[in-house]
């Protein structure tokens, strides 16, 4: 069967990856896509069991570190587009093991972006109708100061529109144009995918595009990242390890409207500019905590503050970022993209996913997963 369009998305087995590749194997029956992944501890091909029979829709076990097989994918399915997801996403992880990160996310970018060129090169048309994007990420801005205003209580800013934020918060935000400044292994390796993929547009023309999203909340999401990690501690009744004070600051978006942003960003995104992705919706870490735990305690029927005795606070994360703060005015102005969904809808329905999906959560947590897809797609 001919397709329009023949799309890479790498790490599309992974949390976002999958709600990407779900969003345009069912948007776009017209279009190929190719979900290449690695299937590390975060690749789960369970995240995709919904659609992984339709007949636009391939998964490929491949290393994007692997250049020659990447290479010959290029060729063999004749790719016009690469949605680039794949990483090592986990900070705590990069803390411990930095040499990982920068394999799979400068390396790879890397490996990636050359088996492009060289395909991409040997065209009649060359660059003509392709692009590379790449998914960032607005840790590699560095932290803000930790300023919240006075008088506002959380949620700060969940009902605010953007300028009812700015009003609140000031002019302190991630910008387009704020210089890259990462702190942790994790945030220094995306920030050096992120000027390679800008140089190979620089350089030799490719036609690629960088977003930076604010952290990700939602279904799917692998259970060492907060959200998730805390729902099931507080339902197994385990202790919540807040690092630190619990006062760091992160901009939270329903993984969906990220998607619905990639999707707006690769069609109608414009070549080599940046866009910020993000909802103007910041919390101190002990308040979106302690909003999972009330919701968790009601959708499971215990009394309310029943589990407020689990939040224990452990020693902070080395290099802890203070606050991250998104500003995706550009993104709003110029391609219409808006959040569909408030924050109280986002964190009811990630709860309730979560408790509705206790098979999914307890495969991973056991690592059954990693067993059963690693003999089913032995190499
Ligand atoms: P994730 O860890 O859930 O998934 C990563 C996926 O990449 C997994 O399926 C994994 O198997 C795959 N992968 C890892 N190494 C690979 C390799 N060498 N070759 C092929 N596949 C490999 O990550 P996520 O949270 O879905 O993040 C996806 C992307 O979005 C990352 O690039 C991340 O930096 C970026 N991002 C994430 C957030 C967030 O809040 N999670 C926010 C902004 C940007
Ligand atoms: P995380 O989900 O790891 O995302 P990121 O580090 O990319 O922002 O963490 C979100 C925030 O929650 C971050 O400030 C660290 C904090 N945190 C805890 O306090 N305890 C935990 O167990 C985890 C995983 C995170």
């Amino acid at each position: 069967m001919e397709f329009k369009r023949n799309i890479v998305i790498t790490g599309g087995a992974g949390f976002i990856g999958s709600h990407v590749v779900r969003l345009f194997v069912n948007k776009y029956p017209e279009y190929k896509i190719i979900n290449l992944d690695k299937l590390t501890y975060a690749g789960n091909l369970a995240n995709l069991k919904d659609i992984e029979n339709k007949p636009n829709y391939k998964f490929v076990k491949m290393d994007i570190c692997d250049f020659d097989a990447f290479y010959k994918l290029m060729q063999d399915e004749q790719i016009d587009g690469i949605i680039h997801l794949a990483a090592e996403s986990h900070v705590d992880r990069s803390i411990k093991d930095p040499f990982t990160f920068a394999r799979t996310n400068v390396m790879g970018t890397l490996s990636l972006l050359q088996a492009a060129k060289l395909y991409w090169e040997s065209l009649p048309e060359k660059y003509e109708g392709k692009r590379f994007y790449h998914i960032s990420t607005d840790e590699v801005y560095g932290a803000l100061e930790m300023t919240h205003p006075e008088g506002i209580e959380p949620p700060f800013t969940t009902t605010a529109s953007s300028g009812e934020h700015h009003e609140a918060y000031g002019e302190d935000f991630f910008l387009e144009t704020t210089k890259y400044n990462p702190h942790s292994p994790y945030s220094a390796s995306k920030a050096s995918s992120d000027h390679f993929v800008r140089a190979f547009h620089d350089t030799y023309g490719m036609p690629t595009i960088v977003t930076n999203c604010s952290n990700n909340y939602g279904p799917y999401q692998f259970p060492e990242k907060l959200i998730p990690l805390f729902i099931n501690n507080i339902r197994h009744r385990k202790p919540l390890p807040v690092y630190g004070k619990g006062e760091n600051v992160r901009d939270w978006l329903y993984v969906v409207d990220h998607a619905r942003a990639i999707d707006t960003i690769f069609h109608n995104g414009k070549v080599a500019e940046t866009y910020n992705i993000g909802g103007f919706n910041e919390w101190k870490n002990i308040d979106i905590i302690k909003v999972v735990i009330a919701t968790v305690d009601r959708l499971l029927g215990r009394p309310e503050g029943a589990d407020l005795d689990l939040i224990t606070y452990v020693t902070d994360r080395l290099g802890h970022d203070a606050r991250y703060a998104i500003d995706s005015r550009k993104l709003q102005a110029e391609l219409g993209w808006e959040p569909s969904l408030q924050f109280e809808e986002g964190i009811e329905k990630t709860v309730k996913w979560y408790l509705e999906n206790e098979a999914w959560m307890d495969n991973i947590t056991s690592g059954e997963y990693e067993k059963y897809y690693n003999e089913m797609y032995k190499n």
